[in-house]
C-alpha cells in the first residue's frame, strides 16, 4: 500500500492563489508518479477549479465535510451527490475543528463516513484527543470511542475508510507529536480496525498536527503511520512536496 499524503486547506484560498498553488505542485511532480498517492480537500466552493485543475494528474481532490442527510431544508449542508458532480474521492469527516465549533458528535461523524462510503467517496475520519484528555490519561479511550462509533456505523465496509489521528493538541500550534507517541495510538487505531475487518492492511491510517517537511521523516518511518493530514504545510507547495517525497 502507497502512503497517503493528503492536504485540508482549511478555510483558506482564492480562485487566483489556488491556481498558483496547484500549478506549483504539478510543476514540481514534473510529470514524475508520485512514491505516495495525495490529494487535496479543499473549500467546497473550489472544487469546480481542482477538479478543472487536477483531472489526469495524479493528484487526487476532496472536500473537509459532508452532510449526512441525502438532500432537502438543510441550509448551508454541502451533500454526498453534490461531491460526486465534481468527482470527489475523499471527504474529511470529523475534523477536531467541526466537532469543537459545530458540535459534531460521534454519532453525527460515523453517520457522514456512511454517507459518504454509500456514494463512493472515501471518510479520511478523523481522530483525537484534547490536552486536558491526554493530561488526563484518557487518550486511548478516547480514540477508540471516536473511531468505534465509524465501525459500528461502517460495518463490512470499515477496510475503506481512511483514518487520520489528529491529537487535537497538535492540530495548527506547531507542537507535533513525537513519532513513539504517535505510533503508540496509531497501533491502538490498528488493532481496533484488525477487530473489526479482516483486511486491516488496506486502511491507510494517517498522523495529522502540525506535520512539516521538518518532522515528516520521523513521524511516516513508523510502522503504523501510513501518511499525513496535513493543513498549514499543504499551502505551501515545496513543502507538501517535500513532505510526499519522504513517503514511501
Ligand atoms: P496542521 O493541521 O497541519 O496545520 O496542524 C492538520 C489538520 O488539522 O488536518
Amino acid at each position: 500500500m502507497k502512503p497517503l499524503i493528503a492536504g485540508n486547506w482549511k478555510m483558506n484560498g482564492s480562485l487566483a492563489s489556488n491556481e498558483a498553488l496547484v500549478k506549483a505542485m504539478l510543476d514540481g511532480l514534473g510529470g514524475q508518479a508520485p512514491g505516495a498517492d495525495m490529494a487535496l480537500c479543499v473549500p467546497a466552493p473550489f472544487l469546480a477549479q481542482l477538479q478543472s485543475l487536477l483531472t489526469g494528474s495524479p493528484i487526487a481532490w476532496g472536500a473537509q465535510d459532508v452532510s449526512s442527510h441525502e438532500q432537502g431544508a438543510y441550509t448551508g449542508e454541502v451533500s454526498a451527490t453534490m461531491l460526486n458532480d465534481f468527482a470527489c474521492r475523499y471527504a474529511i469527516v470529523g475534523h477536531s475543528e467541526r466537532r469543537q465549533y459545530h458540535g459534531e458528535s460521534d454519532l453525527l461523524v460515523a453517520d457522514k463516513a456512511k454517507v459518504a462510503l454509500a456514494h463512493g467517496i472515501t471518510p479520511i475520519v478523523c481522530v483525537g484527543e484534547t490536552l486536558a484528555e491526554r493530561e488526563a490519561g484518557h487518550t486511548e479511550t478516547v480514540v477508540k470511542r471516536q473511531l468505534a462509533a465509524v465501525i459500528h456505523a461502517v460495518a463490512h465496509c470499515t477496510s475503506e475508510i481512511v483514518v487520520a489521528y489528529e491529537p487535537v493538541w497538535a492540530i495548527g500550534t506547531g507542537k507535533t507529536a513525537s513519532p513513539e507517541q504517535a505510533q503508540q495510538v496509531h497501533a491502538v487505531l490498528r488493532a481496533q480496525i484488525a477487530a473489526a475487518t479482516q483486511h486491516p492492511e488496506r486502511v491507510h491510517i494517517l498522523y495529522g498536527g502540525s506535520m512539516n517537511a521538518a518532522n515528516a521523516a520521523s513521524l511516516l518511518a513508523q510502522p503504523d503511520i501510513d501518511g499525513g493530514l496535513i493543513g498549514g504545510a499543504s499551502l505551501k507547495a515545496a513543502d507538501f512536496l517535500q513532505i510526499v517525497a519522504l513517503a514511501h
